[in-house]
Formats: structure tokens, C-alpha cells, sequence
């Protein structure tokens, strides 16, 4: 199977490990495996054996089944179609910043032909190129938190299109941006006769928020396909929002993260470690 998940085994016990405040030795220890062992797995140089991954899991507070599935390189989400009679179209931009990948998106309203750009992937050129070629009227940008990879050249998108930026009240603003609104959880914009709610998804940054609309939320760093964001401000805040406000969604929700490949909440459910 091509591999295509943005993180690894080893990115994930990283995280649990990083999130839960414990260091390299305490796993270790806990796990009976040599703390250069451990090291290895975490920089991707040294596959666990199958008791190990159960053992990692238990002292992280994984799900063991799920871990081992994303270790063996067995499970991928199946690629997520976009429904037919849907009023929505989702358009993904990828772009790599640092040499890594991120992703922006276009919510269209096929009903009007307004469009919401979703963060900028920090290539706004390639983002207005992608309005034109999709002939859309911009309405809105939304953020979903003010990482720079998510939102350099915003100065410019707003100059280009003259949108409203929304960005949740609790987030960091990005320092060149301005006039900014604010948002709070259960918010709602209108994009077109789309109505788009706002999801609290804190604990990546202090107000990561999400935006959730019809069959699709695009979540930013908050989950992605198998893992979540580094939980860099609170590990129990991103597991917590994550669970409550967008794994609560319909299982055929459509999820679009701010790095690696969509998925739904269903697959999610079945195949997230971290849940
Ligand atoms: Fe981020």
C-alpha cells in the first residue's frame, strides 16, 4: 500500500509520550524496552516488535489494535469521495512549506459560487490561482489557528480578495494580519447558503478551532488521518475537543486536516490510536 498517513508509529508515541509529560526513560522503563530503543523507534530507525507495540500503548494510553495496524503500515482511510448531490464542493491545495506539505482548501457553495478559502497554506499565489481557475467568489477566510505554515501571506489574500478573516478569540493573532473577527464555539458564517459552524479544537494552540459544515469539517491540526497535531499547549484539551466536538460527528463526515490525507469521523473511530 502507498503510505501516505503524516505520521508514523513513531511520530505517535512522540506525541502521547510529549502530551502526557513523561520522558524517554520513564517510557522506557515502563515498557521494559532500552531507552535507545525507544529513542530509535521514535526517530523511525527501529520497528517495534508486536509486544512492544501493546506494551507502548498501555503505558501511553493508546489503543494497542489501532497502534499495530498504523506500525504494520496496515490501515490507510479509503480515499473519500465527494458526494454526488452535494451542495458543497471541497477543493484541496497542497503546498510545501519547509519542505513538508500543508494543506488549504476551498469550501464552495455550488448553489451561488461563493467560496470560503481555508487558511493559506502560506502560498497565497497558488490559493488565487485556484479561485480563478475555479471561477469562485471568495467571501470569507477562515483560520484555523495562526501557525505560520497555515497562515503566511494572509496580507495578501486579503488585499486580493477582500474577505472578511475569522480566526477564534482565544488564538494567537498572526502578527501581520489585520483586521480580524473574532470567533467563539457555535458560532456560524455563511458561505453562499452553506452554513458553517465553528468547533473549539484547542490544545495544538490555545484556540485551534475547526469549522464544520454539512458532510465536511476542516479540522486544521487538530486530527489528522491515525494521529493528532503536537499537542503544544494541552494534550487533555486536544484529546478532549477532538473527542467530544468532531468524533461526535456523523460517521460519513468528511474530515479535512492541515497536514496528510482526508478521512471521516468513521474511519477515525475505528482506526485512531489517540481514540
Ligand atoms: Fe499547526
Amino acid at each position: 500500500m502507498a503510505y501516505a498517513l503524516e505520521d508514523e508509529f513513531g511520530d505517535i508515541i512522540g506525541k502521547a509520550r510529549s502530551g502526557q509529560n513523561m520522558s524517554q526513560g520513564e517510557v522506557a522503563k515502563a515498557s521494559e524496552i532500552t531507552e535507545s530503543d525507544l529513542s530509535r523507534m521514535e526517530k523511525y530507525t527501529l520497528k517495534p516488535t508486536e509486544a512492544q507495540v501493546y506494551k507502548l500503548a498501555e503505558v501511553l494510553n493508546l489503543d494497542g489494535g489501532k497502534l499495530l495496524a498504523i506500525a504494520t503500515e496496515q490501515w490507510e482511510p479509503l480515499p473519500v469521495q465527494q458526494p454526488t448531490k452535494a451542495q458543497l464542493e471541497v477543493v484541496t491545495i497542497s503546498a510545501p512549506v519547509g519542505g513538508w506539505p500543508v494543506n488549504a482548501y476551498l469550501l464552495i457553495c455550488k448553489a451561488t459560487d461563493e467560496a470560503a478559502i481555508i487558511d493559506t497554506a502560506a502560498h497565497p499565489d497558488l490559493i488565487l490561482e485556484v479561485l480563478d481557475t475555479h471561477k469562485v467568489n471568495p467571501t470569507a477566510i477562515l483560520l484555523t489557528h495562526s501557525h505560520g505554515d497555515h497562515t503566511n501571506g494572509l496580507p495578501q489574500l486579503q488585499r486580493a480578495t477582500d474577505c472578511q478573516t475569522y480566526i477564534h478569540k482565544n488564538e494567537p493573532k498572526p502578527q501581520t494580519a489585520t483586521n480580524l473577527k473574532e470567533l467563539a464555539h457555535s458560532d456560524v458564517i455563511s458561505i453562499g447558503q452553506l452554513m458553517v459552524t465553528v468547533a473549539d479544537t484547542p490544545g495544538h494552540t490555545p484556540g485551534g478551532c475547526s469549522f464544520v459544515t454539512q458532510t465536511a469539517a476542516f479540522v486544521g491540526d487538530a486530527i489528522f488521518a491515525g494521529s493528532v497535531g503536537g499537542p503544544k499547549i494541552s494534550y487533555e484539551d486536544e484529546i478532549n475537543s477532538v473527542r467530544d466536538n468532531i468524533l461526535s460527528l456523523p460517521d460519513d463526515v468528511r474530515l479535512f486536516p492541515g497536514h496528510g490525507p482526508p478521512t471521516t469521523v468513521g474511519e477515525e473511530k475505528s482506526h485512531n490510536p489517540f481514540f
